[in-house]
């Protein structure tokens, strides 16, 4: 499997690839986890992320795509991988081709959009909790950990992203309709496109997904 996930922010992309890297042993590859722990170790490249990410803005595609291309030569990316967060743009999904077909010679083999309406992200995102030790994702009312703030895996404290305030919620959204969302016309004629209803119970869409997967 090496897949592409797309989707508008707090679509479940994340939530999704937890379930996807266990079951079938591929490595997820999520360019705004990266960035976080670039931020919050103090890199360069943290330092210059944390602007645009604290503004809801895309971090420039230069950079974007230099971290990725280092990433996929990895080898434990010899398995599959699963892209969450990575192509946004089109010049990132035209970068990422040539990397697969040049440097890797592979290819994709899903593209899967996970869409959720507009009015159901907000509550979503404002109610995301993650855990600071081992990342899992819960939400305050959909999937709460068993003791409030505290992780149920590893015992860590719970932390809200700095971009899951209403505002930047709100420009993370008009990003993505400005500029993500157009990835689902580049990969309509790969025969390899799958949209998934991502509203319902979160087992209940990871079925659908490994329908897909096979
Ligand atoms: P990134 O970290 O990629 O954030 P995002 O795309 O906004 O996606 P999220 O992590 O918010 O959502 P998700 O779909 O993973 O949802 P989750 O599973 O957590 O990017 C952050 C920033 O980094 C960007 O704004 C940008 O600045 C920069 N960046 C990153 N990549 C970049 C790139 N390629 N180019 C340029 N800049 C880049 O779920 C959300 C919540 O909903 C959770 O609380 C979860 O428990 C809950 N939930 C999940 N599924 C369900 C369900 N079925 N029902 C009810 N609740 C559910
Ligand atoms: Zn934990």
């Amino acid at each position: 499997v090496n897949l592409v996930f797309l989707g508008p922010p707090g679509a479940g992309k994340g939530t999704q690839s937890s379930y996807i890297i266990n079951e079938y042993k591929v490595v997820q590859i999520s360019t705004g986890d990266i960035l976080r722990s670039a931020v919050k170790e103090g890199t360069e490249l943290g330092k210059m992320a944390k602007k645009y990410m604290d503004e809801g803005k895309l971090v420039p595609d230069d950079v974007i795509i230099g971290i990725v291309r280092e990433r996929l030569k990895q080898d434990d990316c010899k398995n599959g991988f699963i892209l969450d967060g990575f192509p946004r743009t089109i010049p990132q999904a035209v970068s990422l081709d040539a990397m697969l077909k040049d440097d890797l010679n592979i290819s994709l083999t899903h593209i899967i959009s996970l869409e959720v309406d507009d009015n159901l992200i907000m509550e979503r995102l404002t109610g995301r909790r993650t855990c600071k030790g081992c990342g899992k994702v819960y939400h305050i009312k959909y999937n709460p950990p068993k003791k409030e703030g505290v992780c149920d895996d590893c015992g860590g404290e719970l932390y809200q992203r700095d971009d899951d305030k209403e505002e930047t919620i709100a420009k993370r959204l008009k990003v993505y309709h400005e500029q993500t969302s157009a990835l689902k016309d580049y990969y309509k004629n790969s025969g390899k496109l799958y949209v998934v209803d991502g509203v319902g119970e979160v087992g209940d869409i990871y079925r659908k997904i490994k329908e897909i997967l096979g």
